[in-house]
């Protein structure tokens, strides 16, 4: 048995004892540096995470869905000057951005492991600057579970600063309209940029990072990304 923290590991991920664990879970503490899974710490950063990375910078982005890490990684090299925290659920996910970010010794990014459906527990008010959501879930027939809805901009109503923006990619025609009519409603948001071909905007793609999904979305499926950044007013 292996512990953490005076207890024992598998109590972070599972509910129950199982005789077989998925091989991750005993990755995940080798990295102190970069992942968090204890949801107590988690929710102890809030409101002081620019205490948790080891430099001055006042600026947290975050991302939602992480992914395995590539979009962050080159996002924190990209960008020193603003500390990046990454949620995401999967271990496998989240050992492998973790393994990235500690081979480029990078100061400014950390990885979580939280439902980022309950950002205002780990968030305080205007705590992020901004925020990346890339290729979430489409959760075709059950729309009412999609991360970005009118939940999550609730919770961005409290943590995310005034001209704070969101920044999202998807590969899912209904999701990218949906998104688009949720913020047309809005009064307290607004669109500054959309694109149905995210490929076919040049200047639009030359700061674009390719995420591990939208690899896969444009070479083998030969799907169009559709993009929105959308401003807090
Ligand atoms: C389709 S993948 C996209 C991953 C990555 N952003 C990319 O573009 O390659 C969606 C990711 O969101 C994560 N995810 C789903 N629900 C989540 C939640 N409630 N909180 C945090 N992450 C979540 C999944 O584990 C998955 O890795």
């Amino acid at each position: 048995m292996i512990e953490y923290k005076n207890r024992e590991l598998w109590t972070y991920f599972f509910t129950k004892p199982r005789s077989y664990y998925n091989k991750y879970m005993y990755e995940m503490v080798n990295y102190p540096d970069y992942l968090i899974f204890d949801r107590e710490e988690i929710e102890n950063n809030k409101s002081k995470w620019n205490e948790v990375y080891d430099n001055k910078n006042t600026d947290i982005y975050l991302e939602i869905g992480s992914g395995s890490g590539n979009f962050s990684i080159e996002l924190a090299k990209r960008n020193p000057n603003v500390n990046l925290l990454c949620d995401e659920l999967r271990l496998k996910r989240l050992v492998y951005s973790a393994r990235k970010a500690k081979k480029e010794d990078l100061k400014n990014i950390k990885y979580i492991k939280y439902d980022a459906n309950n950002l205002t527990d780990f968030l305080s008010e205007n705590e992020i600057s901004g925020l990346y959501i890339n290729f979430p879930d489409p959760w075709t027939g059950q729309e009412h579970k999609r991360m970005l809805g009118e939940k999550l901009l609730e919770n961005l109503d409290v943590v995310l600063k005034k001209n704070g923006k969101i920044f999202f990619k998807t590969d899912h025609d209904n999701y990218y309209e949906s998104v688009v009519e949720l913020i047309n409603k809005s009064d307290k948001y607004e669109i500054v940029v959309k694109t149905d071909d995210l490929y076919s905007n040049e200047k639009l793609l030359e700061n674009n990072i390719q995420t591990e999904f939208e690899h896969l979305f444009i070479h083998k499926l030969k799907i169009k990304i559709k993009y929105i950044e959308i401003i807090k007013l």
